[in-house]
């Protein structure tokens, strides 16, 4: 139980569980940026194709901010009293974001991007909820940095509504909110 906030608000010794909660939620989204560059960088030079050209570009840009937003849950890892974990503590989990087997199937890795940042956009959005009452600093930073992944998502959207109207992916595939304003399967641009 918690029993009190203490004057040096979440750096104080009695939010010392409160602090241990959110460094595990630190570390997890740590991971899940590096994960993400270590798949950018892979998706930025492997698609095959005039049609991949853009995405390859795009990704390649991303690949900064994404290590920028390790950095920044590193960095707020060990404000909190934290150590930022090693490799060994590091376990996969993009199965979508891996390479397709065609080169040329840029619709697999415009799936993957969404998918990543739809988990990426989750977990920021849990940590903003957890961190709301007792921690504004990493409630601050978590936002500026989920706003980041709203960006990539929806740039990533607009890229698979391009296949929906030619008929090469699904509105199944977008998200459910972005699906009302996706053309029709097959429809002209
Ligand atoms: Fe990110
Ligand atoms: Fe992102």
């Amino acid at each position: 139980m918690q029993t009190g906030r203490g004057p040096e608000g979440i750096l104080s010794q009695e939010m010392t569980g409160k602090r241990e909660e959110i460094i595990e939620l630190l570390k997890t989204a740590y991971f899940m940026e590096l994960e993400t560059v270590m798949n950018y960088v892979s998706e930025s030079i492997n698609p095959d194709g005039v049609r991949a050209q853009q995405i390859k570009e795009d990704l390649a840009a991303d690949i900064d901010e994404e290590l920028d937003h390790a950095r920044q849950f590193a960095a707020r890892i060990k404000e909190l009293y934290g150590v930022v974990p090693g490799s060994m503590d590091f376990h996969a989990d993009q199965v979508l974001l891996q390479p397709p087997d065609h080169q040329t199937d840029v619709v697999h890795v415009i799936k993957g991007v969404i998918d990543a940042e739809t988990k990426a956009i989750e977990l920021y959005t849990r940590i903003i909820a957890v961190t709301e009452e007792d921690d504004p600093v990493t409630n601050d930073m978590t936002v500026a940095i989920l706003h980041d992944e709203q960006g990539h998502r929806r740039r990533f959207e607009g890229y698979l509504k391009e296949y929906i109207a030619q008929g090469k992916a699904s509105k199944e595939d977008l998200p459910p909110a972005s699906r009302a304003t996706s053309p029709e399967e097959g429809s002209a641009l």
